[in-house]
């Protein structure tokens, strides 16, 4: 038998969605958004620690809406994410903007906004508080410690390019009180899908520690990068454990500092990943002599990663008879190269043309790293609404759509438009 269990929709429900929408389509389920935001929420009752969502996981406008909605600010790390937040209507005081490379245009735009600016190097510091003089801004903060469920996002490492170091803080605090800027916040974030959660704790100890530094302090943001459990036999991040631990060092640093004084963290993966389904339907069924394929029509242009960092998601057939005999394929896409692969040798009950495939746990980090690789259009998203409703929350477009919005960006109109033109 295949693992179904993990599959979080009624399988029919998902063949109306395919059926209706078409495929390839991002399926999202409210409730779980609704209730994984409520979990977090009531982790640290008796504590001063807010929650941001970090918007790159999935910037869905209705996302963005139901997760500010259950009370989550946000965490950006682009210019065009703090607009997307702010034209949603969210108050520049709960929007965080941790820069890296950021230009001067970016700067000066975000800081007329009022958002909160998290300033990742000595550089663009000395540049904020010539500019803004009297201000306020928070750091960030590269504290020397390595996790991350890939080497490609492992953020905290000694050799990393992101924050400032340790032992450049006291040059940051005199840069800062030079021009009279207030850093009123430091942060950092250690890794996406940490595997070892006392690094977390390290790091909460870290950011304390610091702190000891800067007087003006008013948050230590802590970050993200709660780990989801992606494959069978992986545990779930316990919350509580982690809460509890946290809680012992927040509750010796409050005693002590004895003034008000926020703390913050910054889930993205943990809130959406789960709640995400990337329904494809297989259109291939192909014997290689060594290997049997099943081809689907969609690929690592909308799901990239198992192609970027061999990440492992669950593939469930929801159309086939679960008994019929298991056989195993490898899941391919339908792009132009060898690694497009989506699942490697996985048992799934025998599979036709025509089946829907469910690809679970798709919710963080899929349609926000889609491309239009091999100029194909990008899926539907589907969001289940509380209610239970099926709502388009993306349409797809048809491949002239796809086309003439590609010839129009690079300045070109359609040959049947204007002759000679193209
Ligand atoms: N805060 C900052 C400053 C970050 O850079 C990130 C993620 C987060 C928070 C949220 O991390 P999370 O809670 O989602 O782990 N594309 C990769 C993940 C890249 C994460 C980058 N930064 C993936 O698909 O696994």
């Amino acid at each position: 038998m295949q693992s179904i269990h993990s599959l979080p929709v009624d399988p029919d429900r998902l063949h109306a969605i395919a059926g209706k929408w078409g495929t390839p389509t991002y399926v999202y389920m409210e409730d779980m958004i609704r209730e994984r935001c409520l979990l977090l929420k009531n982790l640290f009752p008796n504590f001063p620690v807010s929650w941001l969502y970090a918007v790159k996981a999935n910037d869905n406008p209705h996302i963005l809406k139901i997760i500010a909605n259950e009370g989550f600010g946000f965490d950006t790390v682009s210019y065009e994410e703090v607009l997307l937040c702010l034209k949603l209507g969210t108050n520049p005081g709960d929007i965080f903007y941790t820069e890296n490379n950021m230009t001067d245009v970016e700067m000066h735009c975000a800081a007329k906004q009022g958002v909160v600016l998290n300033i990742g190097s000595i550089g663009r510091l000395k540049s904020f508080c010539e500019a803004y003089p009297k201000s306020e801004c928070s750091i960030r903060i590269k504290p020397d410690i390595s996790d991350g469920h890939h080497a490609k996002v492992d953020t905290g490492n000694q050799d990393s390019k992101f924050g400032i170091r340790l032992d450049l803080v006291s040059e940051a605090v005199g840069i800062a009180s030079e021009s009279q800027v207030q850093i009123s916040g430091i942060h950092a974030h250690i890794g996406s899908g940490i595997r070892e959660p006392e690094n977390l704790l390290t790091e909460i100890e870290v950011l304390l520690e610091a702190s000891e530094k800067l007087r003006d302090l008013k948050f230590i943001n802590f970050g993200g990068g709660m780990p989801i459990p992606y494959r069978n036999d992986e545990r779930s991040f316990d919350l509580n454990r982690f809460a509890k631990m946290a809680s012992e060092r927040f509750r010796s640093f409050l005693d002590n500092i004895n003034r008000p004084f926020s703390f913050y963290f910054e889930p993205g993966r943990w809130v959406v990943g789960p709640a995400g389904i990337l329904l494809t339907q297989v259109n291939t069924v192909k014997d290689q002599g060594r290997k049997l394929f099943l081809g689907t029509d969609t690929g690592f242009n909308h799901l990239l990663r198992p192609a970027l960092y061999d990440s492992y998601h669950e593939i469930v057939n929801i159309s086939a008879d679960p008994e019929n005999r298991m056989q195993s394929y490898h899941v391919a896409g339908n792009i132009c190269e060898s690694g497009d692969i989506l699942g490697f040798d996985r048992t799934l009950p025998e599979s036709k043309s025509g089946d829907y495939l469910a690809i679970l746990d798709a919710g963080a980090y899929g349609m926000t790293m889609a491309s239009h690789y091999n100029r194909r259009a990008l899926p539907a998203e589907v969001l289940i609404t509380k209610e239970g409703y099926h709502k388009t929350i993306r349409k797809r477009k048809t491949p002239d759509e796809t086309v003439d919005g590609f010839l129009s960006d690079t300045g070109m109109i359609r040959m049947d438009e204007k002759d000679g033109a193209v």
